[in-house]
């Protein structure tokens, strides 16, 4: 390979090495364009940008790779750089609505002007914003039943992690880490910890939460077909002793363009699965097991239930009802004997073969300290089937040279691209010192360098890169660089003033585009 010019960004790179600089670091041959930071004003409403920027999603406008609205999750705020401090142990009515506002997701209207640098399209009418006080309708089972009080309408969304794209172009949104947001703002938790759906093209198209795919720490979303056309969709449950589910719908997926978004009524009628990994076995979730399981005279309550503080007595008045089971998805999930996992994060299907791949971060309760990427095959590589097997694919340590994989994603040359997310209060110390900052690796799955992780990103202090996401070309690579400076504990002296935009004064989470301009072999 000599002379081998590419403008790809998944084409060849020479790695780099782990920084502990306060900048976002990328191989020689590449720069980045901050897109959008918090706080910047998206539209003549005055509509500002959300903290903490997570998943992204491109959707080309008219298929191009250099104009397209960006979707961004906002995954959570900060006392020190939002809302200020709780007075008395509580928030005031003030700092819940700033929490509520620069949480949830943005869409934006984003292309790359002649000069090659991606920008926001401050004028578009499709800049709007979704926040913890927009309006959701609860779909699916557990709609306007007692397990969520009897609700069909909820208040706003937050705690955005990561998501996905459906085949019908709309966004999957995960609500991950609610607890603390719903407990602040004094919010029915039950309404909190779902899959949401929104259309960034369309305002109108109602903004929902899919309960028939369970309540859970959402991480993520990862969508496909089964052979025989019912659609599937892998997601992950990020805490400590938590199950790999996938949902298959009853329906069937109609490809045909006059039916588009009105696939999205396959997220409301299906069944839900966790996978137990002791017998390669996907494990419905229903109220009749589950009530078969508590009911027994010898029910003994697991080990990962009663560390909850779960009781034969509690469980059994939990489960009531099909609505129960999706509102306290882990709870059935262990007890039909779902595998607990090491933080199951994000979740990609290969492209190639079918083959699913999951980022099990750590788990240092289990002495998991690093984490590791493991494979699943699914039987006769159907996503439909309801036995797999699986093996670790990488392991995060000193031989990988990563610790703490969170975020996956593929790119067409067969590499899987994944971020680390080591907590900010642990990197550059004890097990974590020679990670340095968080990172972006890249990983082969084929030929001869398969399963050797090479850096092409380092991330600015405290801060983790969240979001990947490929424009179909791959000339381009979205990505948000989440919480830069979050152990600042004076605000006057921030640990990092990363995008150090001239004026700031504080650190600002932002999405920024990866580009390559000319790369030699
Ligand atoms: Fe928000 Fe599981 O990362
Ligand atoms: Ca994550
Ligand atoms: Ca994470
Ligand atoms: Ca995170």
């Amino acid at each position: 390979l000599f002379g081998f010019k590419t403008n790809k960004v998944s084409g060849y790179f020479d790695a780099i090495d782990p920084s502990k600089e306060d900048k976002l670091i990328l191989p020689k041959g590449y720069k980045y364009d901050i897109v959008a930071a918090y706080g910047d004003v998206i539209n003549s409403k005055g509509d500002t940008f959300g903290f903490n920027n997570d998943f992204t999603v491109y959707f080309p406008i008219n298929g191009s790779n250099e104009n397209g609205l960006l979707w961004v999750n906002h995954e959570y705020s900060s006392d020190i750089f939002v809302q200020g401090a709780k007075k008395d142990g509580k928030y005031t009515p003030e700092q819940i609505d700033k929490m509520l506002y620069v949480q949830g997701g943005s869409v934006i209207e984003v292309y790359r002007d002649t000069d090659g640098v991606w920008k926001l399209k401050k004028d578009s009418s499709f800049n709007r914003r979704i926040t913890g006080k927009t309006p959701f309708e609860l779909r699916g089972p557990a709609k306007g039943t007692a397990a969520v009080k009897n609700a069909t309408t909820v208040q706003g969304t937050f705690a955005n992690c990561s998501g996905g794209m459906t085949l019908w172009n709309t966004v999957l949104s995960c609500e991950e880490n609610f607890e603390g947001t719903s407990a602040d703002a004094g919010l029915e938790p039950t309404h909190y910890g779902w899959v949401i759906e929104v259309d960034p093209f369309d305002p109108n198209f109602t903004d929902r939460k899919h309960t028939a795919l369970g309540r859970f720490n959402h991480e993520n979303t990862a969508m496909g077909l089964s052979k025989d056309g019912r659609v599937v969709v892998y997601m992950g449950d990020d805490k400590k002793d938590a199950g790999v589910y996938k949902y298959i719908s009853n329906g069937k997926y109609d490809p045909n363009p006059a039916v588009g978004k009105a696939n999205t009524k396959l997220l409301e009628e299906g069944t839900l699965y966790v996978a137990d990994m002791k017998k390669g076995k996907w494990i419905a979730l229903t109220i009749d097991a589950v009530k078969k399981v508590v009911e027994d005279a010898k029910f003994k309550v697991p080990a990962v239930l009663s560390v909850m503080g779960h009781t034969k007595e509690k469980l059994t008045a939990m489960f009531q009802t099909q609505a129960d089971v999706l509102v306290n998805t882990h709870e059935a999930a262990m007890l039909l004997g779902g595998t607990p996992t090491d933080r199951p994060e994000d979740i990609e299907i290969s492209p190639f073969d079918n083959t699913f791949w999951v980022a099990h971060t750590n788990n240092d309760s289990h002495g998991n300290i690093h984490g590791h990427i493991t494979r699943f095959f699914e039987k006769n590589s159907d996503l439909g089937a309801m036995e797999f097997d699986f093996e670790i694919f990488a392991a995060g340590g000193r031989q990988s040279g990563f610790s703490a994989p969170d975020n996956l994603t593929f790119d067409s040359n067969g590499n899987l691209w994944t971020v680390t997310d080591m907590s900010s209060s642990s990197m550059n110390k004890g097990v974590f010192t020679e990670f340095m900052n968080n990172g972006m690796f890249v990983i082969p799955t084929v030929g001869p360098n398969k399963g050797e992780a090479m850096q092409f990103a380092s991330a600015p202090l405290d801060a983790e890169m969240t979001g990947p996401w490929f424009t179909p070309d791959e000339r381009t690579l979205f990505l948000a660089v989440q919480h830069p400076g979050e152990n600042t504990t004076d605000a006057s002296k921030p640990t990092s003033m990363w995008p150090h935009r001239s004026g700031d004064t504080m650190p600002r989470p932002a999405v920024v585009a990866i580009t390559g301009f000319t790369f030699m072999m």
